[in-house]
């Protein structure tokens, strides 16, 4: 084993947290590249800056496959067991950062891998609920059928058709810097299925050499508003 990876099965260890051991659990994090988060001109993203409530995307573990950073505001629910479609079990900690409130998922929702793109988004986190009622507050809410999603909770469904939690990233905190790395996934993944579905829109948006490319190195976070032309509310 090298010694990068070894670091990085330590960072991924840490960001689970040492919580890890109440309830059998069969699905392990899946580490990839230790990946700086940094801000749109290159700089180490700081943790302090990140708004919060407010949405922020970025990409990982591949370079088109985004993935919401949400500082919750407030500490997020610590060691929940969430299933898989396919019915595994596992565990996630919680948030990270000064006040355990920075949270990272995979943006391509479950139920039918709708994600923002840089012309629309159908799914995002909501501080506030609608009048209408469809959708309650402080939750990652897919527009497109109305999947809900807790992201204080490991991004457990609430409500509509999605079978399972969005992937959790593995988010890594260094307090002395205030900076952020991504280190892993943690659940249900769908890049196989999403790739498969979005190849040619992809390829355009991304380029087809960068679609499966691996994130490496740095990431840039954007604030979703900026990323993308229009936010689809419902
Ligand atoms: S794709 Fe999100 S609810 Fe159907």
């Amino acid at each position: 084993m090298q010694r990068r990876d070894f670091i990085g099965i330590c960072a991924a260890t840490c960001a689970i947290g040492a919580h890890e051991t109440l309830a059998a659990t069969d699905l392990k994090p899946r580490l990839y590249s230790r990946v700086q988060l940094v801000d749109e001109r290159g700089r180490p993203l700081r943790a302090e800056k990140l708004v919060a409530g407010r949405n922020y995307i970025f990409h990982y573990p591949f370079e088109s496959t985004p993935c919401f950073l949400l500082n919750l505001g407030k500490p997020t629910v610590r060691d929940v067991q969430l299933k898989t479609e396919d019915g595994s079990f596992y565990q996630w900690a919680g948030g990270v950062g000064p006040r355990q409130a920075i949270v990272g998922y995979s943006a391509i929702c479950a139920h039918r891998l709708s994600y923002p793109t840089p012309q629309i988004s159908f799914i995002s986190y909501r501080e506030k609920s609608t009048a209408s009622g469809v959708m309650r507050a402080n939750t990652i809410h897919c527009c497109s059928e109305h999947s809900e999603y807790d992201p204080a909770a490991g991004a457990k469904v609430l409500g509509g058709p999605a079978p399972q939690p969005l992937s959790a990233i593995l988010l890594e905190y260094d307090a002395k810097s205030d900076g952020l790395h991504a280190v892993g996934t943690l659940g249900g993944e769908l890049f196989n299925v999403f790739f498969a579905k979005y190849e040619f829109k992809l390829a355009i948006d991304y380029g087809s050499a960068k679609t499966r490319q691996r994130a490496a190195g740095r990431t840039a976070v954007t604030e979703l508003q900026q990323f993308c032309k229009q936010q689809v509310r419902c």
